[in-house]
Formats: structure tokens, sequence, C-alpha cells
């Protein structure tokens, strides 16, 4: 998911283009806007967490992109290529180096494991049952 900092700061573009150049091939695609309901949902594994409520507002507060992605070793890959949560600790050359400002508005979300990213593609779309 591209986040609501790199879409308004107008990165849709550059981050997709370097999500495909990296090998990754986009099976689903859409432009839309989280609801502070829907983002607390996607964000539900977080809720106890003091940052809980300023993720939420930040994600509902303005259109995402979101995708679903394949490769070979998908997660792990693409993971490198967004680079760490805190944009500070990112390596040069990764998404959130090159895009994001903090670890709340750090530009791009990817699944963490190949079952949350069944549950986080079902989530916005409602085809994928398997990988
Ligand atoms: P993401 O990979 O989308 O998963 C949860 C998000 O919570 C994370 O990226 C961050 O943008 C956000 N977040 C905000 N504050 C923190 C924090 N202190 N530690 C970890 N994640 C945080």
């Amino acid at each position: 998911m591209i986040k609501p900092d790199a879409v308004s700061n107008g990165h849709t573009g550059k981050i997709i283009d370097k999500i495909i150049s990296s090998g990754f091939k986009i099976v689903a695609m859409k432009y839309t806007r989280l609801s502070e309901e829907t983002a607390g949902r996607f964000y539900d594994i977080h809720r106890q967490r003091p940052f809980f409520k300023d993720l939420v507002d930040f994600m509902s507060s303005g259109p995402i992109v979101a995708a679903v992605l394949e490769k070979d070793n998908a997660i792990e890959d693409f993971r490198k290529l967004i680079g760490a949560t805190d944009p500070q600790k990112a390596e040069p050359g990764t998404i959130r180096n090159l895009f994001a400002k903090s670890i709340e508005a750090n530009a791009i979300h990817g699944s963490d494991s190949n079952e949350n990213a069944i549950i986080e593609a079902n989530f916005f779309f409602n085809q994928f049952e398997r990988f």
C-alpha cells in the first residue's frame, strides 16, 4: 500500500516504477481512501500500541494506492526494496529512504508474511486464495 504521504506528495508514479523495475508483477491495483474504521481494521494487530490512533488518523487522512504484487521470494524482496520502518534507518536507495519523512508517514506498507499477504490482499480485493 502506498500511504497518504507518498500519494499526496506526488510519488505514486515513481514508486510504482521502482516496484516494476525491481521485478514485481502487479496483479491488482486500486486508488482509494480508507475511513477511520477501515484503517483501524487493516491495522487491527496494532490496536493496543500507543501509536494506533495516530496511525489510523494518518492512514485515513488522504488517498492510498493498494496493490497485490507477485514475485518469487516476494515478501523478503519487497521488504528489502522498501527499507526499514523508520526511514532514518532505511538503506540508501530504498523506497522509504527516498520518499518517506517519518516512522508514521513512511510512504509504503508491505505485508510481513505470505499469510498476512493473503489477508491484506483480500482486504482490498477478493479473489486471492493462495500464493
Ligand atoms: P507499517 O509497515 O505500515 O506497519 C505499521 C505502521 O505503524 C508502520 O508501518 C509505521 O508507519 C506505523 N508506526 C507509527 N509509529 C510507529 C512506531 N513507534 N513503531 C512502529 N511502527 C510505527
